[in-house]
């Protein structure tokens, strides 16, 4: 079977959240959610401002890379994305880093940390991966906490670990092993 990005990101469900391979339909909604500072500024790689050509750009890079990246709905919202979750494996293909971003109306209703915990449970038991870390920029402490909440350990902190236009900020690194999280939920 031809692999392509729906084939990498089966559907995930969680109690409130649908996860899904993102479409040319979401480009509007990335626009509107990515578009925003408080979001876009708080990660290393999204531009701001952010242009329809990013958003064309970021879905053919997905499209090309096929790697496991999801687009986040509400069950209750069907067919409007409202954020993404990736999980990007390493070359030892055996661990990966999860990154994530959520449009600024669903913040603080633990809507990331839900479908964190859903990616790391098809992570570790649907696709067989061994190690997930994940980081944060010092400054963003909503995302170490969605990183706690999903049981994921804090590591170190390396200074000036991510660059963000030519600045550095510490680097803040938690990670999960497989059998740390099958402690948790088994
Ligand atoms: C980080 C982000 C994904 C969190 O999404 P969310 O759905 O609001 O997260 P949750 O509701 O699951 O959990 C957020 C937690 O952070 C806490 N929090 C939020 N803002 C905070 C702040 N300024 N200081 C401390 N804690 C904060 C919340 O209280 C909550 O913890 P609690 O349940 O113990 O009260 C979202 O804010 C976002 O997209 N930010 C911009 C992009 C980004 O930072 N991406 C990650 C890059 S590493």
């Amino acid at each position: 079977m031809k692999t392509t990005l729906t084939t990498v990101c089966p559907v995930l469900e969680t109690e409130r959240l649908r996860l899904r391979a993102p479409h040319r339909g979401d480009i509007e909604a990335i626009i509107r959610h990515a578009g925003d500072p408080r979001v876009a500024l708080k990660t290393t790689r999204m531009p701001h401002p952010y242009r329809l050509s990013d958003a064309t750009g970021w879905l053919d890079e997905i499209e090309q890379e096929i790697e496991p990246t999801f687009a986040i709905e509400l069950k209750s919202q069907p067919g409007q994305m409202i954020g993404v979750i990736s999980l990007m494996p390493r070359e030892d293909r055996v661990s990966a880093e999860a990154g994530y971003w959520l449009g600024v109306p669903y913040w603080r209703r633990g809507y990331m940390t839900e479908a964190l915990r859903g990616v790391l449970r098809h992570a570790f038991e649907e696709r067989g991966l061994l190690y997930i870390t994940a980081c944060h920029m010092a400054g963003n402490p909503a995302s170490g906490r969605v990183m706690q909440k999903a049981g994921m350990k804090f590591e170190n902190i390396v200074a000036g670990g991510l660059v963000r236009e030519g600045v550095p900020y510490d680097k803040v690194n938690y990670g999960l092993f497989a059998d740390e999280w099958r402690a948790l939920h088994c």
